[in-house]
C-alpha cells in the first residue's frame, strides 16, 4: 500500500520553550518628585498606594517599534540565534507606531528578520501572554519553528499628564522572548486566558479610533488618553488573576508550593501582594520591578521575565507562573517549566 503523507494534525504535539529573553527601557527616568511638580500628588501617596518610585519615558523621536526592536535584539542575542531564523513576529501593543502598517512589520525591518510573517495583537496589559499562547499554537501545530514575541508600549504617548489618577502609574518599555520547540526540553505547560468585554469602560482610551475620531471640536477633551476607574479595576484584577492562576496550576497538576517564581503584571504592589496572599506564595518568590518601571502595559511581564532570567531567579527545571490582567478586560496565566 502506498504510504499516505502525514498531515500536520497527525504530527506529535511539541513542547514550546522560551529559549531567550530580552528587554529595553528608555534612558529618561521620571521620578515621583518630578510628578509632584506636574500634578497635585506626593511621593508618599504614589509609593504607599502603588509601590512605584520612578518610571522610564521614551524620547520624543523614540517609538514603540524602537523599544520593541531593541528588546528583540537583546532576546535574539540571549537565545543565540540570528534574526533570519525567525519565522513569525507577534507584537502585543496598545500604542502602535501607526494604525497601519503593523508595528511588527516595522520591527521586522529594524532587526532584519527578512523571512518572518508579522502581525500585532491588542490585549492591553495581557498582550504578552496572549501572544505567547498564539505562538505556542503555531509551534505545536508545526506551522512555525522560531517565533519572536514582544510586549512593547509607549504609554507616555497616551497618558493625560494633567490627570493625577493615571499619569503617576505608567511608563514606557519593551520585553521580548524567542520561542522554539526544544526536543525533550522544558517549556510552556499550560495557559489560561480570559476576557470580559462588559467591563470595557473601566479602563479605556475612548477616542482616536473610528468610533470617536479626534476632531478640532473635541481635541481639548483629550479623548485619546487613558481613562481608568482605579478601584473597580483593582478588584477585578485581584479576582481574575487569582482565579486564572488557580485554574492554570490545576491544569498543570501543580500547587502554589511547587512554584519557584511568580512573575505578575506590574500595575500595583498592593494588587501583587493581594494575589500572593490569596495564592499563599511568599513575597520573596514574587518578581517585582514596578518600583523602577511603573506599569508598562504589555511590556511589564516580559521585562520582569527577562530580569528574572538574567538575575538567575529561575533555575533549569523550576516551575514559574506568569499572571497578567489588563484593559478589555483581559487576563491570562501561564505555567512554564524553565
Ligand atoms: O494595568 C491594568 C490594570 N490596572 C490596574 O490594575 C490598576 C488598578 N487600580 C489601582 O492600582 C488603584 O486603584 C490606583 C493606584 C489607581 C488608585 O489607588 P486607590 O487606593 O484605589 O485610590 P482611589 O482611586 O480610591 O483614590 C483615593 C483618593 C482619592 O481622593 P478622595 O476622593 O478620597 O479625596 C483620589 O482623588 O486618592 C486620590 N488620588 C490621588 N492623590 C494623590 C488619586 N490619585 C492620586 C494621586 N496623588 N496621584
Amino acid at each position: 500500500m502506498t504510504p499516505q503523507p502525514r498531515t500536520r494534525t497527525q504530527l506529535p504535539k511539541r513542547t514550546v520553550s522560551i529559549i531567550g529573553t530580552g528587554s529595553y527601557l528608555p534612558e529618561r527616568v521620571l521620578t515621583n518628585a518630578e510628578l509632584e511638580k506636574m500634578v497635585e500628588t506626593s511621593d508618599d501617596w504614589i509609593t504607599s498606594r502603588t509601590g512605584i518610585r520612578e518610571r522610564r519615558i521614551a524620547a520624543e523621536g523614540e517609538f514603540t517599534s524602537d523599544l520593541a526592536a531593541k528588546a528583540a535584539q537583546s532576546a535574539i542575542e540571549n537565545a543565540g540565534i540570528t534574526a533570519e531564523e525567525i519565522d513569525l513576529i507577534i507584537i502585543a501593543t496598545i500604542t502602535p507606531d501607526h494604525f497601519m502598517p503593523s508595528t511588527a512589520c516595522i520591527v521586522q525591518t529594524k532587526i532584519g528578520a527578512k523571512r518572518a510573517v508579522c502581525f500585532d495583537i491588542s490585549a492591553a496589559c495581557s498582550g504578552f501572554l496572549y501572544a505567547v499562547e498564539i505562538a505556542q499554537q503555531f509551534i505545536t501545530s508545526h506551522t512555525y519553528n522560531t517565533i519572536l514575541v514582544v510586549g512593547a508600549d509607549k504609554l507616555s504617548s497616551i497618558v493625560n499628564w494633567k490627570d493625577r489618577n493615571t499619569c503617576v502609574l505608567f511608563g514606557d518599555g519593551a520585553g521580548a522572548a524567542i520561542l522554539r520547540h526544544r526536543a525533550h526540553g522544558h517549556g510552556v505547560i499550560a495557559t489560561r486566558m480570559g476576557s470580559n468585554g462588559q467591563l470595557a469602560e473601566l479602563l479605556q482610551v475612548p477616542g482616536g479610533g473610528c468610533a470617536c475620531p479626534i476632531t478640532a471640536e473635541n481635541a481639548g477633551e483629550r479623548l485619546n488618553t487613558i481613562r481608568m476607574e482605579g478601584r473597580e479595576t483593582f478588584k477585578h484584577a485581584v479576582t481574575n488573576m487569582v482565579e486564572s492562576a488557580r485554574q492554570v496550576l490545576d491544569d498543570a497538576g501543580l500547587t502554589p508550593a511547587d512554584l519557584a517564581c511568580v512573575i505578575p503584571h506590574q500595575a500595583n504592589l498592593r494588587i501583587i501582594s493581594a494575589v500572593a496572599e490569596r495564592l499563599e506564595v511568599p513575597l520573596e518568590r514574587i518578581m517585582v520591578n514596578l518600583d523602577r518601571f511603573g506599569n508598562t502595559s504589555a511590556a511589564a511581564v516580559a521585562i520582569a521575565l527577562d530580569e528574572a532570567n538574567r538575575t538567575g531567579r529561575m533555575k533549569v527545571g523550576d516551575y514559574v507562573l506568569l499572571v497578567v490582567f489588563g484593559g478589555g478586560m483581559t487576563w491570562a496565566s501561564s505555567v512554564i517549566q524553565w
